[in-house]
């Protein structure tokens, strides 16, 4: 990969001189960003005139220009001071991934002596003092002691940079293994671990990198030390591990070979409590902690996923590059990735994700069910399901259409498949986070409680056969009435979902941003659809999408068809939990006088809970003696 070659440090740190003995060895163009000063600059630096910020902008542009068009053609040093961090910033803007920062460091003695002790220099100390008072240090630099040879630094540096690799990958499982390949694709060195288990989990690592090509300059471990001194430093790594305590078994292993500094990644379906834990526990240790949603799947994690991080802000910005650039991209070509939030904040919102991930999946399966007890074979579902697409399209929808369409044998295979739906628990959290935020979140429950009823398929056909059950294929409806209803369901469930987050944010101070996190799952993401395209405009001027005029619109045409869908299933006996939900949710949120004042006085009846009077604005709390 063409890399640009930044060598910076305070005045005198020897930068010309190594940055142009290591292009030589390289074989690459130098430049000495001084060259390239406008001749403003150059008057006022001569006329012993100190640059400041606005004069140094228009130079820094300059220099990233030189930067973005010498990466196209080829690698090259270029050195310059870049005493602070937005000097960096500008340096490096549009070539982040392919910037490396070698920082000549030297101690204030020491460089003050190299200065003055060279013929014809003299530098007074208050001005190299002012250098170093100016000096950001860069944490993601390769820092390089000045007081190494010329010919061990360039050593060093060439280590550094051609033969570590930048980015490691810790756990080659599914979607481990289709992030490094995509890594890989877009020009990353990287170090990848598997861990060696005799006779169940052998040279992983090694015989994944035989497979594919793309993984040649890749670097293959089992071994934890090799791995992480393969890294550079601060070293980047992604821990694709199981969720839950595996992550705090493979933090603990790691420990050990860290440093300070070092960035650990989260990329699991990790409890979003438990990654704040890590990130405090391993703030301790000096190690920074991201934690990330992962979303799309294998083919996700291979040609660009939906990343969610969050956590050390900081630290965030290291990684960024990486994860930008290995992310989908949405409509405007800008990367599904986004920092989050602080904590967990990341692992929160890919949680909601996957609750409306279910609740996406419930309504298509019940949508489909009832097409089918219309009289719909498979292909006649599919064909009704791909009609959709112009309306109400959706990743799942897709998948679901080709899902009815596949056969095995003379047979569709979904006929084959056995009604008892798994789950690997992250609607579970949501439904519990719900429930400890306050927030209704009734469809994910619904969708997640589908699950669990369809697992008791010995109980399920055991009742059946004492209750009779009505022929559901009279049922009076039309597909577009189905559209509708599912339409209106997903609306509601896309409510819900974004309403537990705004609700979290709000909770925890994590000041989320609606439409950024509905922009990152436009592409990528399991998720994506042309609804979720809409809500990135719908979030920038409201947290509450049922305020929204349009949606308002769609949800007055939809409402005929969903009461008449789900009690069209109810009379008929045909089990439609999420579409039911959606409109019971819709009729209570919408309610002006809820039933709750009869909860209320049966509160206050049996032990006293007291109540509070419509007509008392005060908010005072009032007991009757009820008998
Ligand atoms: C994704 C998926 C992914 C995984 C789910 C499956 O966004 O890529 O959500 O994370 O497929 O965890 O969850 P269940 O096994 O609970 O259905």
């Amino acid at each position: 990969m063409k890399k640009v070659i930044f060598v910076i440090g305070v005045s005198g740190c020897g930068k010309s001189t190594i940055g142009k003995l290591l292009a030589q060895e390289l074989n690459i163009p130098f430049f000495d960003g001084d060259d390239f000063h406008p001749e403003s600059n150059i008057a006022k630096m001569s006329n012993g005139h100190p640059l400041n910020d606005a004069d140094r902008q228009g130079w820094l542009e300059t220099l990233n220009d030189l930067a973005k068009k010498q990466r196209t053609k080829n690698s090259c040093v270029i050195v310059c001071s870049a005493l602070k961090q937005k000097y960096r910033n500008t340096l490096s803007k549009g070539v982040e991934s392919e910037t490396k920062w070698v920082h000549l460091s030297g101690s204030f003695h020491q460089i003050f002596e190299r200065i003055n002790s060279r013929p014809d220099h003299f530098m007074p100390s208050e001005l190299l003092q002012s250098q170093f008072d100016t000096l950001e240090i860069p944490t993601d630099a390769i820092r390089i002691d000045i007081s190494l040879s010329p010919e061990n630094i360039i050593k060093k540096i060439k280590h550094e940079i051609m033969t570590t690799s930048e980015f490691g990958l810790f756990g080659l499982g599914v979607m481990g293994k289709s992030l490094c390949r995509n890594l890989a694709n877009n020009g990353f060195k990287i170090a990848m671990f598997n861990r060696h288990v005799a006779g169940v989990e052998e040279d992983v690592a090694k015989n994944f990198k035989a497979q594919y090509p793309e993984l040649a300059q890749a670097e293959a471990f089992d071994n934890i030390s090799a791995f992480v001194n393969a890294l550079q430093q601060p070293r980047k790594i992604m821990l694709m591990v199981n969720a839950g305590k595996t992550i705090d078994y493979v933090i603990e292993d790691l420990l050990p070979h860290l440093s300070k500094n070092d960035i650990l990644i989260d990329g699991g379906n990790s409890n979003y409590t438990k990654t704040k834990e890590r990130g405090d526990y391993l703030k301790t240790k000096g190690i920074h902690f991201i934690g990330t949603g992962v979303s799309g799947g294998e083919e996700g994690a291979l040609k660009g996923p939906s990343i969610m991080p969050s956590g050390d802000a900081e630290a965030y910005l290291m990684v960024k590059p990486f994860l930008e650039k290995i992310a989908a991209k949405d409509q405007n070509n800008l990367p599904c990735c986004t920092y989050v939030g602080p904590e967990g904040s990341g692992h929160f919102i890919k949680m909601v994700h996957n609750g409306v991930e279910y609740v996406e999946m419930q309504l298509l399966a019940e949508t489909a069910t009832i097409l089918e007890t219309l009289g719909q074979n498979p292909d006649e579902i599919a064909n009704t399901l791909a009609s959709w697409k112009d309306t109400a399209n959706s990743y799942l929808l897709e998948i679901t259409t080709a899902i009815f369409r596949k056969k095995e044998g003379d047979d569709w295979l979904v006929k084959k498949i056995l009604d008892k739906a798994g789950n690997k628990g992250t609607g579970n959290w949501t439904t519990i986070a719900s429930a400890e935020l306050g927030v209704p979140s009734t469809l994910i429950a619904s969708a997640l409680f589908s699950r669990y009823i369809s697992f008791y398929k010995d109980e399920r056909i055991e009742l059946n056969s004492n209750y009779e059950t009505i022929n559901a294929s009279e049922l009076n409806i039309t597909t577009q009435e189905i559209l509708e209803a599912y339409q209106f369901a997903r609306i509601i469930n896309h409510y819900q979902g974004f309403k537990l987050i705004a609700e979290a944010s709000n909770t925890f101070k994590w000041d989320l941003n609606l439409s950024e996190i509905a922009r990152i799952w436009t592409n990528g993401c399991i998720i994506r659809s042309t609804l979720m395209e809409d809500l990135v405009e719908v979030f920038k001027n409201t947290t509450n999408l049922l305020t929204n005029p349009k949606l308002i619109d769609c949800i007055k045409q939809y409402q005929p068809a969903i009461k008449k869908v789900v009690s069209q299933c109810i009379l008929k006996d045909l089990t439609t939990p999420a579409l039911g939900e959606s409109i019971q949710f819709f009729n209570g949120i919408t309610t002006k006088y809820a039933s709750a004042n009869i909860i209320q006085a049966q509160r206050d009846y049996f032990g006293a809970h007291t109540y509070q009077r419509l007509e008392d604005t005060s908010g005072k709390n009032h007991h009757t003696i009820w008998n």
